[in-house]
């Protein structure tokens, strides 16, 4: 894409937003890469297909089946990912949200990362969809904790209290979506949205998807920021090959410019 056509497309999705009352930014691991953290697949991806050390696919290592049966495959691979996230801060595209929340009426931030990142950077309304890797519960007793970080951690962790292994607050491979946030983010959804967008994530899964290609449908602007088309790129209606930080961040540079709510 030209660079004027990029431009132009900041510009335009700027516009939009400078009249949104409410937005919807639905994000995935790419919006982490620009705080160091690897992806899952795609650019700077951390498995692309490849099998684990222990011979089986990522997906079998940290599935909810695995975890039943050999905690400690699951943690090892669980606490591999937590050593990537270690340290990390939030970058401009977290903090260009967290911003906006701060100036329109309603935002509300969908993310299937479970490295805390958009809560860090202070967003509030926020549906980690995945769940929270630095938050711990006792898979016997209702004991839980948050952590900062594994360092000095023996692992699998096990419970203070009552001995049993801990788990962390994710939804492992095979395992059902928590009802409740998916609940809120149905009940979000039926509010209405006047622009939604999709960062940094490959749309994998339909609950994704969807409501991007819902809002297409519904002639809602539809804004894809990712530096690789996916599979959404066909249907949104402004996409940016852009890393994520420095397209939110020309976005918000945007609205300033236009005196937009004292960004
Ligand atoms: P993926 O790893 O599937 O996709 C990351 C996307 O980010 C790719 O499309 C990259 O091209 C893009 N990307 C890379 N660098 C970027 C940057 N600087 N700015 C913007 N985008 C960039 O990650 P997700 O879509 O989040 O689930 O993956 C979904 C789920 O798959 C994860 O939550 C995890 C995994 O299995 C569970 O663990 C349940």
């Amino acid at each position: 894409m030209a660079s004027l056509e990029i431009e132009e497309t900041l510009e335009a999705v700027a516009r939009h937003l400078a009249r949104a009352r409410r937005a919807l930014f639905i994000t995935g691991a790419g919006i982490s890469a620009d705080s160091g953290l690897p992806t899952y697949r795609g650019v700077g991806g951390l498995y692309n297909g490849e099998h684990t050390d222990d011979g089986i696919p990522i997906e079998t290592a940290l599935s909810g089946d695995m975890f039943a049966h050999h905690p400690e495959i699951t943690w090892k691979y669980l606490a591999q990912i937590e050593r990537t996230c270690r340290g990390a801060q939030p970058n401009a595209a977290h903090r260009a949200i967290a911003t906006l929340e701060q100036v329109l009426p309603g935002v509300l931030v969908f993310t299937q990362n479970v490295d805390g990142l958009h809560a860090k950077a202070g967003s509030r309304n926020l549906i980690e969809i995945h769940g929270n890797l630095h938050e711990l519960c006792c898979t016997a007793c209702d004991y839980g904790e948050y952590i900062e970080d594994l360092a000095g951690r023996e692992l699998p962790p096990t419970c203070p209290a009552c001995g049993a292994v801990l788990r962390p607050n994710v939804v492992l491979f095979g395992e059902a979506l928590p009802e409740a946030a998916m609940d809120r983010f149905l009940d979000e959804l039926d509010q209405g949205m006047d622009i939604v967008f999709s960062i940094g994530t490959s749309g994998v899964f339909p609950y994704i998807a969807e409501p991007v290609l819902w809002a297409a449908q519904a002639g809602i602007p539809t804004v894809e920021i990712n530096p690789e088309p996916t599979r959404l790129t066909p249907y949104v209606r402004y996409y940016l090959p852009l890393g994520a930080a420095a397209a939110m961040q020309g976005i918000l540079d945007r609205l300033n410019r236009h005196g937009f709510h004292g960004i």
